[in-house]
């Protein structure tokens, strides 16, 4: 079964009298385990698909669907739970909290979710061994480069063990070595761990990371390259 799926889908923003129609009807499947980009220019609509993958925000039209579920027509908390225990999100810039340590800030979403104490360093010394930062677990933000923060963000999407995680150009702020890196990080995560990532990028030079890239402009699928796996 696919754990991601986009039938028809739209979206409509109205401001005042005008409206923008940011996605004219993309369909669209990911299954468990796949590593799919969204690739356009500025203003296509990537980070519009994704807050309606993210149920973050809702459809116009058609059907978002997550690991069977349609989730277009979540209530507020229902979405909310989702995002908590369903889904990691990875920003362009960062989010973390500057005032806890590398260690606190993965380690965050798994205090919201009522996880012991135990499990929190289990979990974050594993992740934190992933992502290359476990030196740098008592470092504030403040003292990380930007790719290193980008990885504890990484590291912060995963510590709910998600189904998903959601990337919205988590290389924009780098330089193109740097995010190749933080790249590199989601690839292998995703080859090692079966961590399904879905992210968005304006930088054609980056493909190459991906298993699969959606071509998305002006809020229409113009092309997707390489193949979707079969359905196991
Ligand atoms: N909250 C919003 N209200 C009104 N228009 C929006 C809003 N968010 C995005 N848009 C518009 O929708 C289009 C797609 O935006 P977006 O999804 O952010 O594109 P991208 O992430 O590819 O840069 C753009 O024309 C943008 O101006
Ligand atoms: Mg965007």
């Amino acid at each position: 079964m696919s754990l991601v799926h986009l039938a028809d889908v739209h979206k409509e923003y109205r401001l005042g009298a005008t409206s923008v129609h940011a996605v004219r009807g993309v369909s669209l499947e990911i299954r468990e385990g796949e590593l799919v980009s969204i690739v356009g220019p500025s203003g296509c609509g990537k980070t519009t698909i994704l807050n309606m993958i993210g149920c973050i925000d809702r459809p116009t039209r058609g059907t978002v669907r997550f690991d069977g579920q349609d989730v277009g027509h979540l209530s507020d908390s229902q979405a909310a739970q989702m995002r908590l225990r369903s889904i990691g999100f990875v920003f362009q810039s960062f989010n973390l909290v500057p005032v806890l340590s590398v260690r606190e800030n993965i380690a965050l979403p798994m205090v919201l979710a009522g996880a012991s104490k135990r499990e929190r360093r289990e979990t974050t010394d594993h992740l934190m061994d992933a992502v290359g930062l476990t030196e740098f677990a008592a470092h504030k933000p403040g003292e990380l480069s930007g790719g290193q923060r980008q990885r504890v963000a990484i590291a912060r999407a995963l510590v709910n063990s998600p189904r998903l995680v959601i990337a919205d150009e988590p290389t924009a702020n780098l330089d193109s070595e740097t995010g190749g890196d933080v790249l590199d990080v989601m690839r292998r995560l995703n080859r090692d761990e079966g961590v399904t990532f879905i992210f968005s990028t304006h930088d054609e030079k980056i493909l190459r990371y991906a298993g699969r890239i959606v071509k998305l402009r002006d809020g229409v699928v113009e092309g997707v390259d390489g193949e979707q796996p079969e359905c196991t």
